[in-house]
């Protein structure tokens, strides 16, 4: 049994294969919060101490002790108003309009399988891989019940949470802030691992130590961003990729949301995660129900790099859904940064003709193909394919492509209208625009109101008809600017914090029904690149394009920072032109294929500018790519190198589970005259197994690659790389 509770105790323990959680309902009834970390099994209780501590007020039931306190006691989910002075998960406004709720333990559920979410994305598993512990708590004064939902995943030592606050009074109240976790550490030093950066430069690695004062990353946007990332780690100051005890914490969610970290006046750790508190609030009148996001937990003793690689796990199989997630994905071209807005049907078709010989397998039309859509700045809304620009309607461009043995794939970018359209003209209410205020533009469009049913189902059927009409299979979802204007007429004054939240679960509606009516399309994600990846977009579809930046070089640190939370398969990376499009940087065609190879792999530029030996190498890319497919997708991640650091290399690594197969990828990232020679150690192959390196023939033992190194053969210039496929031979 991963869970179990001890009546006599009180002490609910979830059990995965390496680790522990434990809380207790004290005799208050209140739900502290006892342990996480490496497994364990015996009660923890013995951690909580108790003294009389100044400015911490006591809760009523103690009577005249005072050494209770819950500004100092561990917590699961803490509340404002019960004396806890640190940053809360929930904070509600009573129907006399004062803050206060107080949760008690009233009971709980344990069952086999794992509970899902109405409207949310969510972890899912069988019956015989997961448990879920249910914990109801109430608030008597005011009615509010939450029910504290943990999903246990044992196999890749993940907890899932998530959280359901309903009405049970006679009158409504507010939440001003419903965040799903709360992890409270008695005692330690962590630091603090968050993935900011901004458009064409997303998820940079930041670690710093968790001080006192409060250190929050989150997004006010709308969607989850490009500045900061809705994934974190908690870690022992020196945990390192393969020792060391760290935490993460990714919130399956695409919208608005805070992580926020606190060393406490106690010397305690508080972490929390949820929804965004800012630009928010609930109002639940009787009887109505709130879920809050979940947000999946992971516990490694064994480093970061095996907290990696639960996440990576988890999300790849337990997360991603329909039946492209663990099938190889069509090595795609896309026409964008070979084209831009400015293309015929005929262009379109050269560029697949060019793809089919080099065995691309899908060519992705991206923005221009509507409206009148020859500037970024119209026909957003518009989803009425321009037959006059692609020389006839969709489905003979389709044709053509399909008899070439190309699939094809569509950019889209449903959220969004330009004022300069139709729908805009017919409808201007359904934009997001505050009455009596001029709305703030970006990239000159305005973004639908999403929350309004009647809006997003507009749109579904303008994109359906498009859908029908021709043999789509892929899906570019994209979405080009940040929500500012948040106002929906629909909504009353009393509800207006509540639109965002209400946008998002459009946009899953949305989804949800694309996926159920197309299975056969594969979507991937986009926003700007990479301002909404996030576990949330990847339950509806199982890739997301990782950054507009498709520079070689960039993109190692990119992906490097996108790989601690999210699997090699959510990765979309493609190899583009140089001198790049974004950089000016020119990088050699063999670094740019092994890049884009860490990732869902395409190209993205003018296939017949290819002079003949590039095709060539193109070729031989494509056929790489292929043949190591499993390998790159099911093949267990390594962060070999630290690429911020100066004079660092790009190096990483993909080894099977049964350590059968290893591809090493290294990239100089600079250059220097007389040179020193850079090492790599090797990680995850069989210790006693001698391995061959397929092009060179050589021969080498596991565990002198992953003791002893290899050195990395001398590279001229800058950017060059290279790559070794190691194949297992025999054991000693
Ligand atoms: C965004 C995407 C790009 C491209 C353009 C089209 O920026 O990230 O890849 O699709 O939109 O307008």
């Amino acid at each position: 049994m991963a869970v179990n509770y001890d009546e006599t105790t009180g002490i609910f323990t979830i059990q995965t294969e390496k680790s522990s959680y434990q809380m207790q309902v004290d005799r208050f009834g209140v739900l502290l919060h006892l342990y996480y970390g490496g497994r364990v099994n015996g009660p923890m209780d013995y951690l909580l101490t108790f003294q009389d501590r100044g400015f911490s007020g006591n809760l009523y039931d103690a009577g005249a002790d005072r050494t209770y306190s819950l500004d100092a006691l561990p917590q699961e989910y803490p509340c404002q108003g019960t004396g806890d002075f640190r940053s809360v998960c929930l904070s509600m406004e009573n129907p006399d309009g004062t803050l206060s709720c107080d949760l008690r333990y009233r009971s709980h559920k344990i069952y086999n399988g794992k509970y899902g979410l109405p409207g949310l994305p969510a972890v899912y598993a069988k019956e015989e891989e997961a448990q879920t512990l249910e914990i109801r708590l109430e608030d008597e004064a005011s009615g509010l019940e939450a029910v504290l939902f943990y999903g246990v995943l044992p196999k890749y030592d993940v907890i899932t949470r998530s959280v359901c606050l309903t009405n049970r009074g006679t009158e409504p109240v507010v939440l001003h802030k419903a965040s799903t976790v709360c992890l409270d550490f008695l005692w330690g030093d962590y630091d603090l691992l968050r993935f900011y950066g901004r458009h064409a430069m997303e998820r940079n690695l930041e670690r710093a130590p968790i001080a006192h004062g409060m250190t929050s990353i989150g997004s006010r946007r709308g969607a989850s961003s490009h500045q900061y990332n809705p994934f974190m780690i908690v870690a022992d100051r020196n945990a390192g990729e393969e020792d060391g005890r760290c935490y993460g914490l990714s919130f399956v969610y695409s919208g608005n949301f805070k992580g926020e970290a606190e060393k406490d006046q106690y010397g305690q750790t508080r972490v929390i995660m949820g929804l965004q508190d800012e630009l928010f609030s609930y109002r639940l009148k009787p009887g109505e129900a709130f879920y809050g996001p979940e947000v999946i937990l992971s516990y490694s003793g064994e480093g970061i790099g095996k907290l990696s690689r639960n996440f990576h796990k988890v999300i790849r199989h337990n997360l991603c859904r329909g039946k492209f997630k663990e099938m190889p994905r069509p090595v795609l071209v896309n026409n964008w940064e070979a084209t831009y807005l400015d293309f015929t049907g005929e262009k379109i078709c050269e560029i697949g003709r060019q793809a089919a010989e080099l065995g691309i397998e899908m060519l992705v039309l991206d923005d221009g193909w509507f409206g009148k859509r020859d500037s970024d700045s119209v026909s957003l809304g518009d989803w009425v394919v321009n037959e006059k620009k692609l020389g006839g309607p969709l489905s003979s461009i389709v044709e053509r492509v399909n008899a070439m043995g190309l699939k094809f794939g569509l950019w889209v970018e449903p959220e969004m209208v330009s004022e300069d359209s139709d729908l805009y003209r017919a409808h201007p209410d359904w934009a997001m625009v505050i009455p009596g205020r001029r709305p703030v533009r970006s990239r000159q469009q305005l973004v639908l109101d999403f929350s309004r049913e009647e809006v997003a189902d507009y749109i579904f059927d303008s994109l359906c008809r498009v859908l029908d009409s021709a043999n789509v299979e892929y899906l570019k979802w994209d979405m080009n600017r940040s929500v500012i204007d948040v106002y929906s007429a629909l909504a009353g004054c009393a509800e207006q914090g509540e639109v965002l939240y209400k946008y998002t679960l459009g946009l899953y509606r949305f989804l949800d029904r694309i996926g159920r009516r197309y299975p056969n399309i594969l979507i991937e994600g986009c926003c700007g690149g990479g301002g909404r990846f996030d576990a949330g977009m990847l339950y509806y579809g199982p890739q997301i394009w990782c950054s507009d930046n498709t520079d070689a070089i960039d993109r190692i640190r990119i992906q490097y920072g996108t790989s601690f939370g999210y699997p090699i398969s959510a990765v979309g990376s493609h190899v583009s032109a140089v001198p790049n499009h974004q950089t000016g940087r020119s990088v050699p065609l063999k670094t740019r294929g092994a890049v884009a190879m860490a990732g869902s792999f395409g190209y993205e530029l003018d296939l017949g500018k290819l002079t003949p030996a590039e095709k060539e190498e193109v070729k031989a890319q494509v056929k790489a790519y292929k043949d190591n497919w499993k390998l790159i997708q099911d093949g267990e991640y390594y962060r070999l190198s630290n690429p911020y650091e100066p004079d660092g290399l790009g190096a990483w690594e993909f080894a099977a589970e049964d350590g059968s197969e290893a591809l090493l990828t290294v990239v100089a990232l600079n250059t220097h005259g007389n040179p020193l020679t850079s090492y790599v150690r090797l990680k995850g192959l069989r210790a006693d197994g001698w391995y061959r390196d397929e092009a060179a023939g050589k021969m080498y033992e596991g565990r002198a690659l992953m003791e002893g190194g290899i050195p990395v053969p001398h590279m001229e210039d800058e950017y060059q790389s290279w790559q070794m496929h190691l194949r297992l031979c025999g054991e000693r």
